[in-house]
């Protein structure tokens, strides 16, 4: 049998960058390495410290690209789940008694467990949107709010269909409520323009690994009005240290313990990346992409595509007849095609598409190449061939 494809990462055609995107750019493995070369000095917690300050470079990066300021309202995390724990309990906390809370059946477990556990301490009831064609309609979400609607929550971008979310016409309807909005921005960071001087987001949440490049263990989030969330975490910041409780400044109110400093270093150098390239050139290779691999499966028969037009470079399929397991498997150890099999974390989608069955899932980024497409392409259709000649025979 061949070797798995991880043993030699030259041969392999890496699709499943929702998950974590690879490779990583130059400048960010460059920055990584570099961060460790000298010890880190948290700024204000060390004799003598002049050292780089990985984390307000961060933090200064991350200003500039989603054009939101004031700098100390990036928080950083250790990830994007982390920062909506964060968030979701750190928002609730200081809403009196039991309210009403809406989510949408696109949403992924890091959204979704947080409020279902709400709702199981019975704080919270809960609505679920459903989707339609990939979409959450900005209507359906004025239709679910009640008067005691307190928080929305959502993804700006599906991870299993790829469609971005009208954030701007849901946030419009949710603050003429008077509804809380956080924004899950996981899948949308680093693939499409995000303008955060302009969107009506109250709190918005990234990862650092996927579309920014950064490394596993990092992400954050924006918020707009630090005083309407508690802190969740508690513990020393460098600033402060005779008071005993946590200090009410931005970043320290959320900001607590050592940071990843290297993955700090490994995330400013991701933005400049991106920035570098530029999101609407990335959104265009996307989509350019995306389409060809869209439109070289649909040619075999036994394909059933789940999103046909989507925004982000993410295609959802199955080969009818096979698990989808079965494929993820062939086409990772006899074409070296790796993508990402199973729910994503995104229960609900999966069980609108199919009834839960599961989907082959492929996620490009900026260095897929139009070659690893059509040769990713040609495989799917390969096994998709010879399952329909299969079934066929028997
Ligand atoms: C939509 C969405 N939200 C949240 C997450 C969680 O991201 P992280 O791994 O940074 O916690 C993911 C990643 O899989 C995702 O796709």
């Amino acid at each position: 049998m061949s070797p798995m494809p991880e043993e030699n990462p030259s041969e392999m055609i890496y699709l499943n960058n929702a998950a974590t995107s690879w490779p990583k750019p130059p400048g960010v493995r460059a920055a990584l390495g570099d961060s460790l070369a000298r010890p880190v000095f948290g700024s204000g917690r060390t004799a003598g410290s002049q050292g780089d300050d990985f984390v307000t470079q961060a933090r200064e990066a991350l200003t500039r690209f989603f054009n939101a300021g004031p700098e100390e309202n990036w928080i950083c995390t250790h990830n994007a789940t982390d920062s909506l724990n964060m968030l979701i309990h750190g928002f609730l906390a200081g809403v009196e008694g039991p309210c009403h809370v809406i989510t949408t059946a696109l949403d992924h477990n890091s959204v979704l467990r947080p409020l279902y556990e709400q709702e199981k301490q019975g704080r919270i009831s809960l609505t679920v949107v459903p989707f339609e064609n990939a979409i959450v309609s900005p209507d359906a979400v004025l239709n679910a709010i009640r008067l005691d609607t307190r928080l929305m929550v959502m993804s700006h971008g599906s991870n299993v269909l790829g469609s971005v979310q009208d954030i701007q016409a849901i946030g419009e309807i949710l603050h003429e409520h008077g509804v809380y909005f956080i924004v899950d921005g996981a899948q949308t960071a680093g693939h499409i323009p995000v303008d955060l001087g302009k969107l009506p987001v109250d709190a918005y949440v990234f990862t650092g690994h996927k579309g920014l490049f950064g490394v596993p263990g990092t992400g954050g989030f924006y918020l707009r009005d630090p005083d309407r969330v508690t802190p969740m975490r508690f513990g020393g910041t460098g600033t402060d240290s005779f008071s005993l409780f946590q200090p009410q400044e931005m970043p320290e109110k959320f900001e607590v313990g050592t940071p990843n400093y290297p993955g700090l270093a490994a995330l400013a150098a991701g933005i400049a990346f991106v920035g570098s390239a530029g999101t609407n050139a990335i959104a265009a290779k996307a989509e350019r992409q995306t389409a060809y691999i869209i439109q070289e499966l649909a040619k075999e028969s036994n394909m059933i595509i789940y999103n046909m037009t989507p925004h982000l470079p993410i295609v959802a399929f199955n080969i009818a007849g096979m698990e989808n397991d079965d494929v993820g498997f062939i086409l990772a150890r006899a074409y070296g095609v790796i993508s990402r099999i199973g729910l994503h974390c995104a229960p609900l989608v999966h069980q609108t598409l199919n009834g839960g069955n599961g989907c082959v899932r492929l996620s490009l980024s900026w260095f897929t190449t139009d070659e690893e497409c059509r040769a990713a392409a040609n495989a799917i259709r390969e096994v998709a061939a010879n399952a329909h000649s299969a079934l066929s025979q028997a």
